[in-house]
């Protein structure tokens, strides 16, 4: 048997094939819609451990691998963040109490923590240090504090001013030059839109041990191994980002 077209009325099947999807999509509760946009959008990421040779005579073996194991620890916690977030149920986020919530200010935490130590490992530790008078870094933290030596003076009050925490000299993009900045633990005090140039952990584990509560002595000792070629580098790439951004 021959079939025709008035028995296969196709404009009848189509019709009737996007009915059935349209009842279909809108069955389908707002909630689960947006559930599914969530599950489209993978935001994990997973930070890589570097390893850093801390060549320094002013800290001793104990607590550099006090640093290293918090650094690591920092790394692991970051990743498991990370995976936890890229699966967390954002429908029923609360501002009281949601995992949700609880799981982004850890990862803010350690995501500021193992940024700071890479820095400050990166920064410090140069048995060589050596600070020319026509590098950019002098020039630019002389030129926007006046002097060399009133930056220094206020970035050392910055880092005796900080409880456990950090000391960060970086680049304001709001007010368009060096400032200083001390933060309380890792995410208290953070100041947006700086770019960190120099940063020292002033963080208990980073002194007590060696220096008991001399926190000057220890901030001294760092501040004579600062790498200055480390810090050059930074400021060079914040000289490009300026011509950018203007
Ligand atoms: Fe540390």
């Amino acid at each position: 048997m021959t079939l025709t077209k008035k028995d296969i009325d196709i404009e009848q099947i189509v019709g009737n094939i996007a009915e059935q999807v349209r009842k279909d999509f809108f069955s389908t509760s707002e909630e689960d819609l947006v559930q599914e946009a969530f599950e489209q959008v993978k935001e994990a990421y997973v930070p890589q451990r570097k390893t850093y040779a801390m060549t320094t005579d002013h800290l001793s073996e104990e607590t550099k691998k006090n640093h290293e194991s918090l650094y690591r620890k920092e790394v692991e916690v970051l990743t498991r963040l990370s995976a936890e977030l890229d699966a967390a149920d954002k429908l029923s986020v609360d501002n009281n109490h949601s995992v949700y919530r609880s799981t982004k200010k850890d990862e803010i935490t350690n995501l500021n923590a193992v940024y700071l130590h890479e820095l400050y490992f990166a920064n410090c530790f140069d048995l060589n240090s050596e600070l020319f008078l026509d590098s950019l870094a002098y020039m630019r933290l002389a030129n926007d504090w006046g002097t060399f030596d009133v930056w220094m003076a206020d970035f050392m009050a910055c880092a005796m001013a900080a409880r456990s925490g950090w000391v960060v000299c970086g680049y304001s993009l709001y007010l368009k030059k060096m400032i200083n900045v001390f933060v309380d633990e890792h995410d208290s005090g953070v100041l947006f839109g700086i770019i960190p140039v120099v940063v020292i952990d002033m963080w208990e584990h980073a002194y007590v041990r060696d220096y008991g509560n001399d926190k000057k002595g220890y901030l001294t000792a760092m501040m004579r191994e600062i790498s200055w070629d480390v810090v050059e580098d930074r400021v060079e790439r914040i000289d490009a980002l300026k011509k950018v951004l203007g």
